[in-house]
């Protein structure tokens, strides 16, 4: 034992002068333009996919080859998902059965709407979204399985499930009874339903439905890269989709649709955004809703949402709302459009879930109840060529080798 720990410690001792020898700690171990240092990984590409492409200065959102307008113009949100998951279009009995799997999935138990209940309130509903796909993670039967079927078995389970956590997350705040999913609906109207206790309009159905559709997938994004490197440990898929909401919290990400529009409510009107925008950028703040490190022109989702926030104020006392942000949007692109900073799909959206009837915090769980197909087609697809994520960090510390000093002599 004692031998070991000296022959132990003698290999440290050595590997560490080796390292010191070749300089290797003075930031050249790595060979030169092999791979280089880029804060927040910018550009580096960490896995190939079939999946979705962007152009980013062209300002294009593909799926599995269909631009994104021409999906929502004729697509719903369950083919699109089938779409993301299964690589092509399904046929009418495919989408069938596609439809019944989820709805055969989409209630919890009485333990998870007991845990949501208790949480209510104390903190983000996206730490209630968290905590719940992570309970259900707990009694799932297959939730220490890492072979592929089962793993595709609770995303689908977790995608089903996803709108009937966050409707009841929204009642539960609201102190509301929890209401079943109905299966004769559809996703996004079963979201509604569950949600307001009451069927919407065609149109407000078509525009939230269009709206998941458009919010579905997104490249490599922080929250499906948070989820792949979960999965690429071969943990499973309650613990991948936990660590994507994770991700999908933070107001640089998920979180800004929340913060746009209470920033663009507590501008009030469009003759006070000029001093209020300009104060901000003043003291360096970002402005939520605007920037995306991959598109450098306008982000070609907040288009389409653009117009139905235009749609759903039309007539109502958010109207007044709406124009102010178009005020904002004039104002930031004169000033930031050069450097390239345009309204992301973040800027307009809140309005839209607003005019529906949404509280604002409840927009990033609706996010999420959107994403959590991308980030269960990426996580699948990345299983079927899997490697562990385990990038490195570039060693800026000492570089010389201290003497340890025992603590009473510090
Ligand atoms: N307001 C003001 N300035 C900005 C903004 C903004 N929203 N975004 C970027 N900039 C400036 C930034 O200050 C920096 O300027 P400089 O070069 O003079 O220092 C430059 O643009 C580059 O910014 P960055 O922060 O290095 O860019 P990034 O690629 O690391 O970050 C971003 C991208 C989306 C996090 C950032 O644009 C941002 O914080 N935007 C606000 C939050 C937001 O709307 N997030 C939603 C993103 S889209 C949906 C999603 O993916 O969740």
């Amino acid at each position: 034992m004692q031998e070991e720990k000296l022959t132990d410690t003698a290999s440290r001792l050595l590997v560490i002068n080796l390292i010191f020898r070749e300089g290797m700690l003075n930031r050249s171990y790595m060979p030169e333009n092999e791979v280089n240092f880029s804060r927040g990984l910018e550009g580096v590409i960490a896995s190939q996919t079939k999946i979705g492409y962007i152009d980013g200065l062209k300002g294009h959102l593909v799926y599995r080859g269909y631009e994104i307008n021409s999906l929502v113009e004729n697509s719903t949100y369950e083919e699109t998902a089938y779409l993301l998951l299964y690589g092509r279009l399904p046929t009418r009995s495919e989408l069938d059965d596609f439809t019944s799997k989820l709805k055969e999935r989409s209630s919890i138990n009485k333990e998870t709407y007991d845990v949501i209940r208790r949480i209510a309130g104390l903190s983000h509903t996206m730490s209630s979204l968290r905590t719940a796909v992570s309970y259900i993670g707990t009694h799932s039967k297959l939730g220490d399985k890492t072979d592929y079927e089962s793993q595709e078995e609770m995303g689908i389970s977790i995608i089903a499930k996803m709108p009937t956590i966050v409707a009841a997350i929204k009642r539960a705040v609201n102190n509301e009874d929890f209401i079943e999913p109905d299966p004769s609906l559809s996703y996004t109207e079963n979201f509604l339903y569950q949600s307001f206790g009451e069927r919407k309009s065609k149109e407000v159905t078509r525009i939230l439905d269009s709206m998941l559709l458009l919010h579905a997938d997104h490249g490599m994004n922080a929250s499906t890269f948070a989820s792949m490197v979960v999965i690429s440990t071969l943990s499973d898929m309650y613990s991948a989709i936990t660590a994507g909401i994770s991700a999908l919290k933070g107001p640089l990400h998920g979180g800004a649709n929340e913060r746009a529009l209470k920033m663009i409510m507590s501008i009030g009107s469009p003759e006070k955004v000029p001093e209020a925008i300009g104060r901000m950028l003043e003291s360096k703040e970002k402005i939520m809703g605007f920037g995306h490190r991959v598109y450098k022109v306008y982000d070609p989702r907040a288009k389409i949402v653009k117009t139905y926030a235009d749609q759903l104020t039309k007539g109502t006392p958010l109207r007044k709302v709406y124009e102010t942000a178009i005020k904002i949007e004039d104002y930031m692109i004169e000033r930031l459009g050069s450097k390239g900073i345009f309204p992301n799909v973040d800027f307009y959206s809140g309005i839209a879930y607003k005019a529906i009837g949404f509280e604002p915090e409840l927009f990033t769980p609706i996010f999420a109840v959107s994403r959590i197909t991308g980030w269960v087609a990426r996580d699948l697809e990345y299983l079927t060529n899997n490697r562990i994520f385990r990038p490195r960090s570039e060693y800026i510390g000492e570089s010389e080798i201290k003497s340890y000093i025992p603590i009473e002599r510090r």
